[in-house]
């Protein structure tokens, strides 16, 4: 049995659905009891509970092979780093206490600096602290979300492509459910030794001119890029509601890109998913009149 954390979310969905396709038990963690429904009607069980809360965990992972595991965006947070590493090392005392054999964090590129990475030092900590339990660890590296493009499409519709990454090089971006399913595969498949890290983008890497051109293509109309300064990453996010701590570490999240550190290092098995910017793009919505 596979204990799977995220399932109302963008990758533990596909997680959960994939092994539930594959005719494995699946156990869902949820916060919210109604959200656990429509999965006990497709046979899984569920488990109540947060990824802060360690009983609940280690009550979740009992009997479980191995489980699906992740640092949830919080877009209010006041120290985001702090909170996320708290929360990392009650994951990582649940997963001692249950003595949960396996389990597939979803980390990011750039995971291996702890530094100049943004709130990508988020994922590095977990990296560590998890890394030291007992279980054997599988961390997906995964590249930046094409589904990050979702935030923008009111305005590619209007011709414009708002962005602060940097217009070149190409950068490696993925699909949430490429995610999802190398995390079943990984859970199926655990490391013969303690670890193992895997670097996974999409089927080719972007720039953000590559993605104006799909989604040109996709609205039948040219999309011209708008980039911005990552001076403009705080003022820009907080106009949206995000926390001042939270728009700093997305400011260092940009400014670590452009200085090429968010970026794979190579120590991880190289993996590329196969499904591409149309896809993803045309799946939310870009494009339908
Ligand atoms: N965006 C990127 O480019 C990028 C790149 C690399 C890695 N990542 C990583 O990907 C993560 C997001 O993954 P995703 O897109 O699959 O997630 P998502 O769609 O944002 O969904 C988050 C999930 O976590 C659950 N959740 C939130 N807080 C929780 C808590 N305290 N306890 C238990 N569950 C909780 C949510 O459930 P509820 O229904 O209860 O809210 C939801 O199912 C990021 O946080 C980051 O670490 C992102």
């Amino acid at each position: 049995m596979y204990v799977i954390a995220g399932v109302s979310g963008n990758t533990g969905s596909v997680v959960a659905h994939a092994l539930l396709e594959q005719g494995q038990k699946v156990r869902v963690l949820v916060r919210d009891v109604s959200k656990g429904d429509a999965w006990k009607a497709r046979g899984a069980e569920v488990a109540v509970g947060s990824i802060d809360d360690e009983v609940a965990l280690a009550k979740a992972f009992e009997g479980a092979l191995g489980a699906y595991l992740l640092l949830p965006p919080d877009p209010g947070a006041s120290d985001f780093i702090a909170q996320r590493l708290a929360s990392a090392n009650t994951m990582a005392r649940a997963v001692s206490a249950s003595r949960l054999p396996h389990f597939v964090f979803l980390s990011s590129i750039g995971g291996q600096h702890s530094a100049g990475t943004g709130i990508i030092e988020s994922s590095h900590n977990a990296e560590r602290v998890l890394g030291a339990t007992s279980a054997k660890a599988t961390f997906v590296r995964a590249a930046y979300f094409l589904e990050n493009w979702g935030m923008v499409l009111g305005a590619a519709a209007q011709a414009k492509l708002p962005t602060f990454l940097p217009p070149d090089p190409p950068i490696p971006m993925v699909a949430t459910k490429d995610i999802g399913l190398l995390a079943a595969k990984s859970l199926l498949a655990p490391p013969a030794g303690n670890s193992q890290i895997f670097e996974l983008s999409g089927p080719r890497d972007y720039t953000s001119r590559d993605i104006g051109a799909v989604l040109a293509s996709l609205y039948g109309r040219p999309v011209e890029v708008d980039a911005a300064p990552v001076e403009a990453v705080v003022p820009a996010f907080t106009s949206f509601g995000i926390s001042p701590n939270v728009a700093a570490l997305y400011r260092g999240l940009y400014a670590g890109i452009a200085k090429g550190v968010v970026a794979f290092d190579g120590r991880g098995h190289q993996v590329r998913g196969t499904t591409d910017a149309e896809a993803v793009l045309r799946g939310l919505g870009a494009g339908k009149r």
